[in-house]
């Protein structure tokens, strides 16, 4: 079953006015944005934006394996293209975001809180009472928006990630989430 959020020109309205609020100055922001399940002939523009926005992406065999699997793999598309995409594993009621990833032709437009806010709400709909995920200590975009919405630092896992200087550690956050 297709996945299908559409927001709507309301709802975009309202972001624009509530970015605005936020942020004291204009933001276009897009006039249609489709959050729709992923189909393995995106898989080329998921690579795409996956190459140009991550230093270390998935290869394309981990992105079929969550497609393939049991993982939520969801697109962001704007205007027909797709721009982004979120993929979350459900692991009876924990819900882990394994990725979260906006074109950076597109970041900075409130895309990823957008893809961020549906992923959340998904989780709820299928039962999830709380959201995991791990972030590279230097990421500050994506720390940022996590702080925004509601997780919380839970812990720290020494030396995950791959860095042009060694290893990273990954700083694990989570939030609970309503029912
Ligand atoms: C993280 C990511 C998904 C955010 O998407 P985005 O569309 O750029 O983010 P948004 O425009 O929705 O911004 C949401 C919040 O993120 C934070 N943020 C975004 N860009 C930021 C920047 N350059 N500096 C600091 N904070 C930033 C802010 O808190 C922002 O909220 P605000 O606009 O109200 O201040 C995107 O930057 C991305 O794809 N990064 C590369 C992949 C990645 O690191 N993914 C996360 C893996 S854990």
């Amino acid at each position: 079953m297709w996945f299908l959020l559409r927001i709507s020109a309301t709802t975009i309205d309202e972001a624009q006015t509530l970015v605005r609020a936020l942020k004291g100055g204009a933001l276009a922001l897009p006039p249609s944005l489709l959050i729709r399940e992923m189909r393995h002939i995106d898989l080329p523009y998921v690579m795409g934006n996956e190459n140009a926005a991550y230093d270390y992406p998935w290869t394309l065999n981990i992105m079929r394996g969550s497609l393939n699997g049991a993982d939520a793999c969801d697109v962001l598309e704007l205007e027909g293209r797709i721009i982004g995409h979120c993929v979350v594993k459900m692991i009876l009621d924990e819900a882990h975001l394994l990725n979260l990833c906006v074109h950076p032709a597109q970041q900075g437009q409130g895309l990823g809180r957008l893809a961020l806010d549906a992923a959340l709400k998904k989780a709820s709909q299928r039962s999830a009472t709380v959201m995991f995920l791990e972030v590279r200590d230097s990421n500050q975009s994506a720390r940022a928006l996590y702080d925004s919405v509601g997780f919380n630092e839970i812990g720290v896992r020494r030396g995950y990630y791959p860095a042009p200087s060694g290893r990273e550690d990954a700083v694990v956050m989570a939030k609970h989430l309503k029912i």
